[in-house]
């Protein structure tokens, strides 16, 4: 056994007093939680101090550092084009990765999207993308570099080299009640974000009832964390805040967002997921280097420029873009029981009905079907009528639908007019 400078012990115990840990303690404790020396009940103390007691910025900046030191880092810096990135926190609804990266990849800047998939009732990209017929997720780093040159826009799971220490400590944190610490969130992104060495960032902060974080202020300092990582890492990185108070769109589930997200490439769709996806390119765009106004941007959907790239990016991927989706077998309306305008429809319980349909998985190794989910007849500020569909519910297994159902119990209001609905932006700040 290698001599060990430090006792996992004394460095709970500094944490739990509410002491600052020394860089030397952060390496140390990282590093031998990595390689086995440090035990997860040891760990699992530990974040949990972090969670209660939190850590300074130069704690946090040193604890992603060492998180990146535990694995390999991804050099693009050989690419023909220059890179960038976006980061959803998470949310129901969110298929914005879907035309984003092709949109930005027309116009010449390379999109590496390292994705993961979902847990709980918050959708995965590559959940959403293996709903199409042949498309597959995993790509050695070559392949991976070889699209980006050619394609420029590429989606697949990240490796299992990239910052290993974050893997093995998020399914920890999964199962200790230990996720929702900003110190830990922000260095846990960022790290797999600096370590994939993206050149541009964009980070999409979600907030409301959907997302990690429920208030405004936890979502701005989640934020501005990441933002000072970033960019002290070399990375250009902006964050926006977006309300995830409702879903995005109209759909919820794996392939139903794929076809939502053909709608947006087609020039088509919801606005608001066309018009998130429309500032983050903008964003994406600046921070690689080619500003580009947002008319531009948006012609590009519609012109089918986007839809072109999506096209090459799927194939390139074993994926026929011209396959029909998978549907699923059976389904079932939600009517609603008063005419008036739909003043709130919460996303937390429509991405739990998803999930209870089969979108999405309570265990890692769990198959998701790729055709459940909720379909979204009215957005808030629309018009309700007694009796007519608010939402469909689609499973492939029918015996899902009360649990659904009752997730969705007290999930949205009707009002008499339009004066009761919540009229906030999309886009809540913009954090740079
Ligand atoms: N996503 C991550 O990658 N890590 C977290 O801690 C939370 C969300």
């Amino acid at each position: 056994m290698p001599h060990e400078p430090f006792d996992a012990v004394d460095v709970i115990r500094a944490k739990r007093d509410g002491l600052a840990l020394s860089d030397a303690q952060v390496d140390w404790v990282v590093d031998a939680y990595t390689r086995g020396v440090v035990a997860e009940e040891q760990m699992s103390a530990l974040t949990m101090a972090v969670l209660l007691n939190g850590m300074s910025r130069v704690e946090i900046a040193r604890w992603t550092g060492a998180m990146i030191a535990s694995g390999e880092r991804m050099d693009f810096s050989g690419l023909s084009r220059p890179t960038a990135d976006k980061h959803s926190t998470g949310g129901v609804g969110d298929k914005i990765t879907l035309p984003l990266a092709p949109l930005v990849a027309s116009f010449g800047v390379a999109v590496p999207q390292l994705s993961g998939r979902g847990l709980g009732h918050t959708g995965g990209t590559l959940d959403k993308l293996e709903s199409i017929p042949g498309w597959r997720a995993a790509l050695t780093n070559d392949e991976l570099m070889a699209q980006l040159e050619d394609v420029g826009a590429v989606v697949c799971a990240a490796g299992a080299g990239l910052a290993p220490a974050d893997r093995k400590l998020y399914a920890l944190r999964d199962v200790t009640g230990t996720v929702e610490s900003v110190p830990l969130i922000a260095s846990s992104i960022m790290s797999k974000k600096i370590a994939e060495g993206t050149g541009a960032l964009v980070l999409d902060v979600k907030v409301g009832s959907g997302a990690f974080m429920k208030d405004l202020a936890t979502a701005r300092e989640l934020a501005r964390t990441m933002v000072d990582l970033g960019m002290d890492a070399g990375v250009r990185t902006v964050a926006l805040l977006t309300g995830m108070a409702t879903p995005l769109g109209r759909t919820a589930g794996n392939a139903l967002e794929v076809r939502e997200s053909l709608e947006v490439l087609a020039g088509g769709g919801p606005d608001d997921v066309v018009d998130l996806t429309v500032a983050l390119a903008v964003e994406m765009l600046a921070g690689a280097g080619r500003p580009t106004p947002e008319a531009e941007v948006r012609a590009a959907l519609a012109d089918g420029r986007a839809a072109a790239t999506w096209r090459r990016m799927i194939a390139a991927q074993g994926g026929d873009p011209d396959a029909p989706l998978p549907v699923a077998r059976e389904r079932l309306d939600v009517v609603a029981d008063r005419s008036g305008v739909l003043a709130r429809l919460d996303a937390f319980a429509v991405g739990v009905a998803a999930w209870r349909l089969g979108a999405g998985r309570s265990r890692r190794d769990e198959a998701v079907q790729a055709g459940a989910g909720v379909e979204i007849h009215v957005r808030p500020g629309e018009p309700v009528e007694a009796g007519r569909p608010l939402l469909t519910l689609h499973t492939d297994t029918p015996e899902r639908f009360d649990r659904a159902r009752a997730a969705l119990d007290g999930a949205w209001d009707v009002a008499d007019d339009a004066g009761a609905v919540d009229a906030a932006p999309l886009v809540l700040d913009r954090l740079g």
